[in-house]
């Protein structure tokens, strides 16, 4: 029920939206080539209004659902949650057509208070020319060759990040948080902005405690607040803008924006650089928490990537020496251990999109308007892609996996542009972290939960202590 309540908070004007939309049009089924209107998919849109929330969210876990649905009705099926008609699609084939190929028939598709929030010029809700501007310098500042001189500044957060968490209880998931929103951090400003970086997070994490509220903007209401953080963020944002324009230029994102002929407005500037805060946060912090959980289940290789680590240690001149981006890059062992989290964890099950026009896609009719969902989770979970899909097994990398079945990072046009970042930092202070510590749980609880990422439950509670006490 706390899921389905959230669920509800999240979307509910996308809700309301789609009601009101649903009720001024029906669609109308275009001709296929022989003239003969096309079926929708197969599938349940349950009852009037709800549709198939319920049972969506009954179950706590929704993959549950939609592995259910998929079993009966195949890989491309039609259903209703929370107001809006949806087209779900679990097959690598489908999943490329929406986000790849086909993609301008697709946009991304927000709750208005989502994008009033985050910031109504951030990259995830563009399509077209802007969209191509904004990711050529997002792309540019997150690119391998703009991020290995960072190497060094990401290993001292992560190294001051452990010493924090040494002999205590520590809820891993927020304590990753951390780790990821200083990088993130140190991603977009660089070093030097370390006048305004403590009341930036402040304002951040009261956005962030907005975000999935009711979106009522009443004083008092944690809605009112963030909306209030959020304009206190685009201040310091403009402030460290304007100091930044008085000097010399960094590698950093806010680098890659201002160094730009077709300069960015400071509005637009701050809504893709809090949007990138908000993209790099949670994601790599929730990964990063299920590689802690799924090296503790499987002691062997939790083993093999203690021994591909003290290996890169022991050929350091001495214990001190900082790490180089090509030692990330003989971290091979380590890399496999990543990409199996994300597809078992599959922390993004979804991403949504919404038809712009009437789409056919093999036979079916995809209406105007109707949310589609490729199913990211379903891909990595389909025993035709990966045997013996639920077992974590990293050896299953040693072999690249089949073009389009394996997309923790998304496919095309919207495709995450700060996956090499992602990497990085989580084989930096996974170096560390085996090499230095040992952890273990408080007490074994086993489950999963979703805020909206699937994680282990309760955040995963965790002790970590150094091995030399
Ligand atoms: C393990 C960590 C991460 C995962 C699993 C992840 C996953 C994703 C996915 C699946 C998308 C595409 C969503 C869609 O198509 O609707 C995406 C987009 C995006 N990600 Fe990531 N991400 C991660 C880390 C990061 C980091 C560290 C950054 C930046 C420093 C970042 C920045 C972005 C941005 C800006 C977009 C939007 C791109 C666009 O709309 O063109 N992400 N991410």
């Amino acid at each position: 029920m706390g899921a389905f309540l959230l669920f509800v908070c999240l979307l509910a004007p996308l809700v309301l939206a789609c009601a009101i939309r649903g009720r001024r049009r029906r669609a109308a089924a275009p001709a296929s080539c022989s003239g003969k209107a096309l079926p929708l998919p197969p599938g349940s849109m349950g009852w009037p209004y709800v549709g198939e929330t319920f049972q969506l969210y009954s179950s706590k876990n929704p993959n549950v659902f939609f592995a259910r649905k998929q079993n009966r009705y195949g890989p491309i099926f039609k259903t209703h949650i929370l107001g809006c008609p949806c087209v779900m699609v679990s097959s690598p084939e489908a999943a490329r057509f929406v986000l790849v190929t086909q993609a301008h028939l697709f946009k991304p598709t927000f709750p208005a208070s989502k994008e009033r929030m985050l910031g109504p010029q951030a990259i995830f809700f563009q399509q077209g020319d802007y969209h191509a501007h904004l990711r050529r310098l997002v792309s540019r500042a997150f690119s391998p060759e703009a991020i290995r001189a960072s190497v060094p500044a990401i290993e001292s957060i992560a190294l001051r990040s452990l010493r924090s968490w040494d002999g205590q209880l520590v809820n891993t998931f927020q304590e990753m948080k951390l780790y990821a929103l200083n990088v993130a951090l140190l991603s977009i400003f660089g070093e030097e902005e370390m006048r305004y970086i403590e009341e930036l997070k402040q304002c951040y994490l009261t956005l962030e405690k907005g975000y999935n509220s009711m979106p009522v903007n009443l004083p008092g209401t944690l809605f009112h607040k963030a909306m209030k953080a959020r304009k206190r963020l685009g201040d310091i944002v403009a402030h460290i803008i304007a100091a930044r324009r008085e000097r010399q230029r960094g590698s950093d994102l806010l680098a890659s924006f201002l160094d730009d002929r077709e300069a960015l407005t400071d509005a637009q500037i701050a809504d893709n650089v809090i949007g990138v805060i908000f993209a790099a946060r949670d994601t790599t912090a929730s990964v990063l928490t299920w590689m802690v959980k799924f090296l503790g289940d499987h002691p062997s290789v939790l083993k093999a990537v203690i021994d591909e680590q003290e290996e890169i240690a022991r050929s350091k001149g001495s214990s001190d020496e900082p790490l180089t981006w090509a030692d990330t890059r003989r971290m091979r062992m380590t890399s496999r251990v990543i990409q199996e989290t994300m597809r078992v964890a599959s922390i993004l099950s979804f991403t949504f999109r919404e038809a712009v026009e009437d789409v056919e896609y093999q036979g079916y009719l995809i209406p105007k308007g109707w949310k589609v969902l490729p199913l990211f989770r379903n891909i990595h979970h389909s025993p035709d892609h990966f045997p013996c899909p639920d077992k974590f097994d990293p050896s299953r990398f040693e072999v690249a996996p089949k073009p389009n079945t394996f997309m923790p990072f998304g496919n095309g046009t919207h495709s995450c542009p700060g996956n090499e970042l992602a990497k990085l930092e989580m084989l930096v202070l996974f170096h560390h972290l085996v090499t230095k510590y040992r952890w273990s749980t408080s007490k074994s609880e086993s489950g999963v939960q979703f805020g909206p990422f699937a994680l282990p439950l309760n955040g995963l509670p965790m002790t970590f202590t150094h091995k030399d006490d």
